[in-house]
């Protein structure tokens, strides 16, 4: 399957998540790999890009991501809302959540963290910021964003194209709890 994914500049990474989609946490150490759904994640800094992301301490990501001091965002079309909510549902602790969903997953620019492009639209690969208090006191993580590609049909020019219903498998999710979704479209303008 050919891939629209291009590369983003880092000035624009935080506009990837500034509507609020649920993402995909992936993490990667010492051979082993995971992946999350999280609905809590924004941009917190201009220049440079910097994310703020919920990784409850008890998740086995949470485990990964403090190894290894980096996690990437992938962003989910609508189309695999059904995978989202599955590997939010499970831990990886005990099976790799990749093999068990059959999700293909390559190795990110700057950090080799696994990167979804089927079924997503954009990532994010974040390098963790260390913070002792902040790590032991809150399930909060802040990274850098130090690389970000996104489906060029629906993120061009630094921003979503969501004119219209258009494709649903083109349109990110965001979670309203208890396993039920909004998909974004329906985008209008009113200035800028
Ligand atoms: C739609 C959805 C959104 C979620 N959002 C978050 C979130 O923002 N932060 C979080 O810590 N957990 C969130 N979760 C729960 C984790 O994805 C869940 O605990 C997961 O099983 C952790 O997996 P792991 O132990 O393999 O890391 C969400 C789950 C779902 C289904």
């Amino acid at each position: 399957m050919p891939s629209h994914f291009q590369s983003v500049a880092l000035h624009h990474a935080s506009r990837l998540i500034n509507h609020g989609p649920t993402v995909l946490v992936t993490s990667a150490h010492g051979g082993r790999r995971n992946v999350m759904a999280a609905a809590w994640s924004m941009p917190v800094e201009f220049t440079p890009p910097r994310v703020a992301v919920v990784i409850d301490k008890n998740t086995f990501t949470r485990e990964l991501v403090a190894a290894s001091g980096a996690f990437a965002l992938c962003i989910p079309g609508a189309d695999i809302a059904g995978l989202t909510y599955a590997v939010g549902s499970s831990s990886g602790r005990a099976a790799d959540k990749f093999a068990q969903h059959a999700i293909a997953a390559q190795p990110g620019p700057v950090l080799g963290m696994p990167l979804i492009e089927e079924g997503c639209l954009a990532w994010l690969e974040c390098r963790l910021i260390p913070e002792r208090h902040t790590e032991e006191a809150y399930d909060t993580c802040f990274a850098e964003v130090v690389a970000a590609a996104a489906d060029a049909r629906v993120f061009a020019g630094g921003h979503w194209q969501m004119q219209g219903e258009g494709d649903a498998a083109l349109r990110t999710i965001h979670h309203l709890g208890a396993g039920n979704f909004v998909r974004a479209g329906g985008m209008w303008r009113v200035g800028g």
